[in-house]
């Protein structure tokens, strides 16, 4: 469904990603980790086009994206989550969710059942400012608003980053059922390798800008370096 094929990424003269070649397949979570800095963040830029590579292609369903301004990527179905669950605090909760279904007007109804049958809690606070919810809400709050313009691939920035254990299985369970009820290809960037590799079916470790490694979630968990770094063993 995605490939990213040998792209080279920098900041003016930093270069944050090194000739990256991945791909996820549709229907699959893809759990990319890695330490402070490897570059996770970068990549799920490249692929919402929040920055353009220097070097190397991406495609997306058989098409060269590589170029496509942001807007275009979303029509076609990518949606970014990013990092720090950046919702818009003066807004109200409803409107957060209307902002992200700019790109689908007519289904808005839909969606928002759909969403409201996925986070019940965000429908008894929909007059809420944003602001106000606790860490948990905005996290599912960020990630219905992507879910809103009905995207075919979630890019999921460090979703569990700065929650309490209980939320983190809380949003990894919302994590799975949003890839198995509606059927969204996720690639979820993670820190938190324990969990992601608890609900990924595939994924690599990023190091410098580099993909060190692959594998299906199994072989990951049993991979020395993922162990030693990540694992807690
Ligand atoms: N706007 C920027 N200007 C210059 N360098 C940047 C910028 N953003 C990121 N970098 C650098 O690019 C590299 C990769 O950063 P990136 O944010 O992708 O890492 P990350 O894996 O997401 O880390 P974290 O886990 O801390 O979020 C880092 O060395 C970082 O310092
Ligand atoms: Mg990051």
């Amino acid at each position: 469904m995605l490939k990213l094929e040998g792209i080279d990424v920098y900041y003016d003269s930093i270069q944050a990603l090194r000739n990256l070649s991945l791909e996820v397949r549709e229907g699959e979570i893809y759990a990319l980790l890695g330490a402070n800095g490897a570059g996770k963040t970068t990549t799920l830029k490249a692929i919402s086009g929040l920055l353009i590579p220097r070097k190397g292609r991406i495609y997306f369903q058989n098409e060269d994206i590589t170029f496509l301004p942001i807007e275009e990527r979303v029509k076609r179905g990518i949606s970014q989550v990013p990092e720090g669950r950046r919702v818009f605090g003066k807004l109200t909760v409803e409107e957060n969710l209307l902002l992200g279904g700019w790109t689908k007007e007519r289904e808005i109804k839909k969606n928002l059942e759909i969403i409201f049958s996925l986070f019940p809690v965000l429908k008894q606070r929909l007059r809420q400012l944003a602001g106000t919810l606790s860490g948990g809400e905005q996290q599912m709050l960020s990630i219905a608003r992507a879910l809103m313009s009905e995207p075919r691939l979630l890019l999921l920035d460090e979703p569990s980053l700065g929650l309490a254990p209980l939320l983190v299985r809380d949003i990894f369970h919302y994590i799975r059922e949003i890839n198995e009820e509606r059927g969204v290809t996720i690639l979820v960037v993670e820190q938190n390798a324990h969990m992601a590799l608890q609900i990924a079916h595939r994924g690599g470790l990023l190091q410098q800008g580099e993909l060190i490694l692959e594998g299906s979630a199994d072989e990951l968990k049993n991979m020395e370096l993922v162990k030693s770094a990540y694992l807690g063993g």
